[in-house]
C-alpha cells in the first residue's frame, strides 16, 4: 500500500481527529466525517474543538496542504475508519453500539470492493464480526470481496500525536488478508510495532488494558481509605512500599474517570457476568471511593461550620478526569463538584484547563485562593502544586 490512497475517519473527536491529522501529515488525502456541522466547519477552517498538544499546527498544516477535509457527509474512499463514542447504556452497564452502528451504516453505500473497513473505537468482543455481518448482509457483493479489522487505540491524552505514531498496535482482521491488508495500512504512519491477531483478541486486549488499570487503580483506592481509618499517610505508605524491587503500587485519587477506564472494564463484566468479579469489584470500589470523598468533604463542612458559625466557601480544585487536560467525560471531580453543589454547600469550581463548562461557573484560581475556606484537590493540576503546603484546610485527594 502507497500514500496513493483516500482515507475517511468517521468521527472527529479525541482520537478520530489526531489519527486523521497525523495520517493526513504523511501526505494521504483524508476526509473527516463528523456529525457535528459545528465540528466539521471548525476543521474546515484550520482549527481544532480540542485541547489537545501539537494538534492544532498540525491540523491547520494538513488543512492548508489540502490533505484534511472534514464533512457530515461520505464519500467513496480506499479505507474506512471508525472513531465514534462506545458509552455503556442502563443501570447494566451495557455497551451500546448505536453510534458504530451508525457510522457503519453511513458508509454502507459508498464501500466497494478492495476497501478495508477498520473500527478503532473501543468495542466489546464480537463487534467487529457484528459490522461484517452488516455490511454483508447489506452489501451480499461484498462478502469475501473487502477487507475488515479491529485495531484499538490506547493513547495517552496530552501526548496523543507522539504515541499515535510510536506506540504499538495490535491489529486482528476477521481474516487472515484482513489482518495483513490492515497492518499494511498502519505501517504508512506508524512506527511502533504491528502485532497480527484476529479481531476478537485485538477487542479484548483494549478491554484488559483498561480492566488491568482499574483494578490496580481500585487497590490503591482501597487502601487509601484503610490507611486514612488507621491514620497512616497513604502517600508516604506507598512511597515506601515502592522501595521494594518488584512492588509498583499506583496513586490514588478522586475515583476513576475519563472515556475508557471507568467505561470499558464494564464492557467485559456486561457480558461475562459470573467470571469478572474481580473487575466488578474494581469498578464498584473506584466509584465508591468517589462517594466517600464527597462524606469527606462534607465531615470538613460540618467542622468549620461549627467551629465558625457560618457556612464555608469550599474550592473544588480540578473538575477534569486527570490532570492538565481539558476532558471532563466521566470525571470523578466533576462528580464530586456537582454532587456539593446540589447539596447547596458554597462552591467554588476551579478547571484551569476550560473555559466555560454547562450550569457550573467556573471562578479563576487567584480568586479562589482569596475567597475560599476549605480548599479540596481534586485533581493534580500543574497550576495547583505551588497552592498546595499542607495546611489543615487542604485535603489533598490527587497526590499533591
Ligand atoms: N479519548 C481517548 O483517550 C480514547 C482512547 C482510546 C480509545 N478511545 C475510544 O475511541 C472511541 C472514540 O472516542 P473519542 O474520545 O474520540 O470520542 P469523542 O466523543 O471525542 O469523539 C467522537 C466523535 O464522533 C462523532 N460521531 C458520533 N456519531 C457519529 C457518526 N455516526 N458518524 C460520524 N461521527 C460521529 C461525534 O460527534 C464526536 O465528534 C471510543 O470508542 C473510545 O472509547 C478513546
Amino acid at each position: 500500500m502507497d500514500n496513493n490512497i483516500k482515507v475517511t475517519m468517521m468521527g472527529l473527536g479525541y482520537i478520530g481527529l489526531p489519527t486523521a491529522a497525523l495520517i493526513a501529515s504523511k501526505g494521504i488525502h483524508v476526509l473527516g466525517v463528523d456529525v457535528q456541522q459545528q465540528v466539521v466547519d471548525t476543521i474546515n477552517s484550520g482549527k481544532i474543538h480540542i485541547v489537545e498538544p501539537a494538534l492544532d499546527g498540525l491540523v491547520k498544516h494538513d488543512v492548508e496542504r489540502g490533505y484534511l477535509k472534514a464533512s457530515i457527509t461520505t464519500e467513496k474512499s480506499d479505507v474506512f475508519l471508525i472513531a465514534v463514542p462506545t458509552p455503556f447504556k442502563g443501570n447494566n452497564h451495557e455497551p451500546d453500539l448505536a453510534y458504530v452502528e451508525s457510522a457503519t451504516r453511513m458508509i454502507l453505500p459508498q464501500l466497494e470492493e478492495g476497501n478495508l473497513f477498520i473500527i478503532e473505537s473501543t468495542s466489546p468482543v464480537g463487534t467487529t464480526e457484528k459490522m461484517a455481518e452488516l455490511i454483508f448482509t447489506e452489501r451480499p457483493e461484498l462478502k469475501d470481496k473487502i477487507y475488515i479489522a479491529y485495531c484499538p487505540e490506547r493513547v495517552l491524552p496530552g501526548n496523543v500525536i507522539y504515541e499515535l505514531k510510536n506506540n504499538d498496535r495490535a491489529i486482528g482482521g476477521i481474516n487472515e488478508p484482513s489482518t495483513n491488508k490492515a497492518c499494511e495500512f498502519y505501517r504508512l504512519f506508524v512506527s511502533g510495532e504491528l502485532h497480527k491477531t484476529n479481531a476478537r483478541t485485538a477487542e479484548m486486549t483494549k478491554l484488559v488494558e483498561n480492566a488491568s488499570r482499574d483494578v490496580q487503580i481500585a487497590f490503591a483506592n482501597e487502601l487509601s481509605m484503610i490507611c486514612d481509618e488507621a491514620n497512616i499517610d497513604i502517600w508516604e505508605l506507598i512511597k515506601l512500599a515502592n522501595k521494594h524491587p518488584r512492588v509498583n503500587i499506583l496513586q490514588p485519587g478522586t475515583g476513576v474517570g475519563g472515556h475508557c477506564i471507568a467505561v470499558d472494564p464494564w464492557f467485559i463484566v456486561s457480558e461475562f457476568k459470573e467470571k469478572a468479579k474481580i473487575i466488578r469489584t474494581a469498578r464498584e470500589i473506584n466509584n465508591y471511593k468517589t462517594e466517600w470523598v464527597i462524606e469527606k468533604i462534607k465531615n470538613i463542612a460540618l467542622e468549620f461550620e461549627i467551629k465558625e458559625g457560618r457556612k464555608p466557601i469550599i474550592a473544588c480544585m480540578g473538575l477534569a478526569f486527570k490532570p492538565d487536560i481539558d476532558d471532563l467525560r466521566e470525571s470523578p471531580a466533576l462528580y464530586v463538584t456537582k454532587s456539593l453543589i446540589n447539596q447547596k454547600f458554597n462552591v467554588l469550581s476551579i478547571e484551569p484547563n476550560v473555559k466555560y463548562y454547562k450550569n457550573i461557573k467556573l471562578t479563576a484560581l487567584n480568586e479562589a485562593l482569596e475567597q475560599a475556606d476549605i480548599f479540596v484537590y481534586l485533581v493534580k493540576h500543574k497550576e495547583f502544586i505551588h497552592t498546595y503546603n499542607k495546611q489543615s484546610n487542604q485535603l489533598n485527594f490527587c497526590g499533591l
